[in-house]
Parts: structure tokens; sequence; C-alpha cells
């Protein structure tokens, strides 16, 4: 078998997805170099060479690429940071290794306004209304709330507030879900103004799914839709966070959308491509580039954001999936050849758990926290014996969780570790996936309980059917 090596730079259980599905490559011998954000125990188990850095920083991954320069055939790419802060424009540049996301001008996720600018130029229709609040713009914050206020009168409070940057201040808040007052939304507004431009535009009602495609900068090739549930608590309650976990459907759209959703989905982004390539070819725009949170409203699909990376739970549930090896689909996204990729017709269930510091737990539920099991190792032994007997149609992949010297493993500040359950429908892979997490031990780790649960499912696909028929 020809080996191959390759760079991965990892945050959380997204990284170590990717770096299985290198490593379950049946054409070539995968030798994986991983700069990661923690020492995640699967990472340091199944790499060459594991380096932590924290800041994943584009100038240290470098360092640590030059080090095996000769060795490193490729790279790629999952979270966003990196990415954002140019790795890939560093990376070629200087040491000539290809990586698998976009440059840093094709980054969209980088500014909420210029992507807000770039479809109403294309796309008009998946915008909602919106105006941008630049703080170069007013003379003073007296100004700033009467125009603010003005534009709520329009709207009727029913707004999404967003910061321009990605994480920048308190992040996107919504009215009714994180500010019921006027002044409260002012207060979460003026967190984000004080970092640059703010986006407040209309509240849209639908239901969320996220469309990935892996592009060449020549064909873009959609993969199946995911739902992902970015509420901490049951019932879509609580803070938002990174995604508590996803599911997928056996085919390429979800319960609640028909096939003419999906059909529009893939014209959008379809479209939204042609404009960014300029031509034929543009190998700049590769990887990951568009990760469209989209909303399914009365009147069609409309854009939440876009992100230039892969998911993280919706990548978890796919990359399993992949008939198609992984090593030559990334080969041929660096060639520009990707012409299609083939996925198992199966649906996937992603569940997490995670610290009860994260998602607010701690706060909103101190009774139900285990404080004896706080800072106690996390064992997966239980977990993988579980697993074992559902062969390949399960997967645990730690996340935020690192291996220390004793070579037991401790949970760290964000999601812990998530499985993956693999079936002919959402409740048997719901089933495994669950199955498997409960068995997971220690840190007084918790967990959504109705992720892809029937209840959830049906009450989105009610809900579409009613957002359809009042139109
Ligand atoms: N699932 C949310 C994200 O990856 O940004």
């Amino acid at each position: 078998m020809e080996e191959i090596g390759v760079l991965v730079v990892s945050y959380g259980s997204r990284g170590a997805a990717l770096l299985d599905s290198l490593l379950r490559s049946r054409e070539y011998k995968v030798n994986a170099y991983v700069a990661d954000r923690q020492k995640n125990p699967f990472n340091v188990k199944n790499s060459k060479e594991h380096i932590v850095i924290p800041s994943l920083d584009p100038n240290e991954i470098c360092k640590f690429a030059a080090r095996h320069k000769e060795k490193i055939d490729f790279a790629v790419v999952g979270p966003e940071k990196p990415i954002i802060a140019g790795l890939r424009d560093l990376m070629e540049k200087k040491l000539r290794i290809p990586v698998i996301c976009p440059t840093e001008k094709y980054a969209l996720e980088k500014s909420k306004v210029a992507q807000r600018m770039l479809f109403q130029e294309v796309v008009p229709e998946v915008n909602p209304r919106f105006k941008v609040f630049d703080p170069k713009e007013f003379k003073s914050l007296s100004e700033v709330k009467r125009h603010l206020f003005k534009w709520l009168d329009e709207l009727d409070n029913k707004v999404a507030v967003k910061p321009d940057m990605p994480a920048a201040g308190k992040g996107v808040g919504v009215w009714g879900d994180h500010f019921n007052t006027r002044e409260e939304l002012y207060e979460h507004f003026m967190a984000n103004f004080k970092e640059g431009k703010v986006i407040v535009e209309e509240k849209i009602e639908g239901e969320e799914s996220s469309f990935q495609a892996f592009c060449d900068g020549k064909h873009l090739v959609p993969l199946p839709e995911t739902r992902d549930y970015k509420r901490a608590f049951d019932g879509d309650k609580g803070p938002n966070t990174g995604g508590m976990g996803s599911y997928k459907d056996v085919g390429y759209y979800l319960p609640f959308m028909d096939e003419n959703d999906w059909e529009k989905e893939k014209k959008i982004v379809e479209r939204i491509f042609n404009k960014l390539r300029e031509g034929e070819f543009n190998p700049e725009i590769r990887g990951v580039p568009f990760y469209v949170a989209f909303i399914h409203t009365a009147h069609g699909p409309m854009i939440l954001e876009n992100n230039s990376r892969p998911g993280d739970p919706e990548i978890i549930n796919l990359l399993p999936l992949l008939k198609s090896d992984f090593v030559e689909v990334c080969l041929r996204m660096i060639e520009g050849s990707l012409t299609r990729i083939d996925i198992e017709e199966k649906a996937s269930v992603v569940t997490y758990k995670v610290p009860p510091s994260y998602g607010g737990y701690e706060e909103f539920f101190p009774e139900k926290v285990r404080r004896e099991e706080i800072g106690t190792p996390i064992i997966l032994d239980k977990a993988e014996k579980i697993a074992s007997k559902y062969g390949d149609d399960v997967r645990i992949y730690p996340g935020s969780m690192e291996v220390r010297e004793n070579k037991k493993f401790y949970a760290l500040k964000s999601r812990t570790v998530c499985t993956v359950g693999i079936g002919n429908t959402i409740q048997e892979a719901r089933e495994i996936s669950l199955e498997v997490l409960r068995a997971i031990e220690g840190g007084g780790l918790w967990y959504r309980t109705d992720i892809a649960s029937k209840e959830h499912i049906s009450k989105s696909i009610k809900h579409m059917r009613k957002l359809r028929k009042d139109r």
C-alpha cells in the first residue's frame, strides 16, 4: 500500500472524525501529523506525531509542519480560527504543502456583513431584512440607539443581533430567546458594537438544516443534509452551544423537507459558488467553503449564516458513511477533479456528552449536577465494549478531552465526547448512539436526551406543514 503523510489541524471530535476517516483509507497507509487544541486521546493514539497548539496559530502550525515537511503530502483543517487567520495562504506559500480549506479571502465566515452583501447581490431571496450598524458611521451612542430603536419599530422587535466577526462580543442574540426587552437587547447589541459592525436582522421562523459540500474549486459536491441541535437543553431550551448533537436521514434530505427544498438549496449554493469562482476553476475555494445554516420558511429556504469549514457535529454524521475513500476525496479536491462522492444510504445520529460547566447546565440545573464526579477521569471502557457489538455502526470520538501523564482521560471545558450511531432508520441510529453514550462514565458529564427523537422530528414536520399551509 502506498504511504501518504497528512497534517490534520484538529479541534474537538470533528478533528478525531477527520483523522479516523483518513486512517480508514483502503488505498493508502496514512501517517498522520496532528496539530491539536489539546491532547485528544484519539489523536494522540493514532498519529505519528502530535502537537498541542492551544491558540491554533498559523505560524505555530507551520513551524510544526516544517519539521515534517518532507513527509507531509497535504493538510486538512477542521476549525475556523486558523482558516480565517490565513493558515492555507501561509502554509502553501512557505512550505508548498497543499491545504484543504479555503484561503483567507474565501473564508466567508470571517464577516457576517460581507456574507449578507454577497447574498444580496447573488441570491437576495435568502436574506431576511437587515441593517448594518457600523461604529464608524455614528457620531454618538444616542444616535446609534435612536437608529436601532427605529429599526426595531419597523420589525416589531423580532430581530436577531449578530456581530460581524465570529465570536465577537456576546455573539448572536435573538429576541424572545436571549432578550425580551429593548434594554436587554440594547445591552447585547452594545457588547457586540464595541467590537465592530453589528447586523440587526429580521428573526426568521422555520426549521433549520445544515448544508455542507466538498469543493475542489471547480465542482461543488453537495453532501446529505443534517440537523444540528444548537440549544443546550431538551425541547430546544437554554443557551446556544456549539451543537449538542445532530442527525442525518437515510437519503439526502431531512424528514421535514421535500425534494424541492433540497433542489432549491443546491441551486442557491451553486449560484454563490459560481459568483465566487469567477471562471472555470478557482482552487482557492477548496474544502468545505459552504457549510450553510439554512432555515426553511413558508416561502422557501433562507440562510442564517455560512461557515467555511466542516460543521461540528454535522460532518461527523457524514464521514463514517463515505463509501468513497476519504484520502482519494482529499487528493481529488487538491487536483480539481472531485466530481462525485458515494455515500451509504443510512441514517446517522451524533450525540455529545459535555461537562456541567458547559451550556449553562450548572446554572439552570444545580440540583442535577453530580458534583462528586467533576474532575474524575472519563472512562470509555464500558462504552467501547458495547460499541464492539455494533462493529462499524458506531464511533466514539473524544473532543474537548485530554490524556494526562497517568494515561487517564479528563474532560476540558467544551464538548467532551460524542458517539455516532448508524442505522437503517434515524431511530435505530439514535438508539445505538445513546446506548454507547450512556455507558461513558466519569466527569459528571450530561447530554441532551431528545436529539433526533421521534417527538422532536414530528414537531419539525408539523411546524413545517403549518408554515406552508398558512402561507
Ligand atoms: N454546529 C455548529 C457549528 O459547527 O458551527
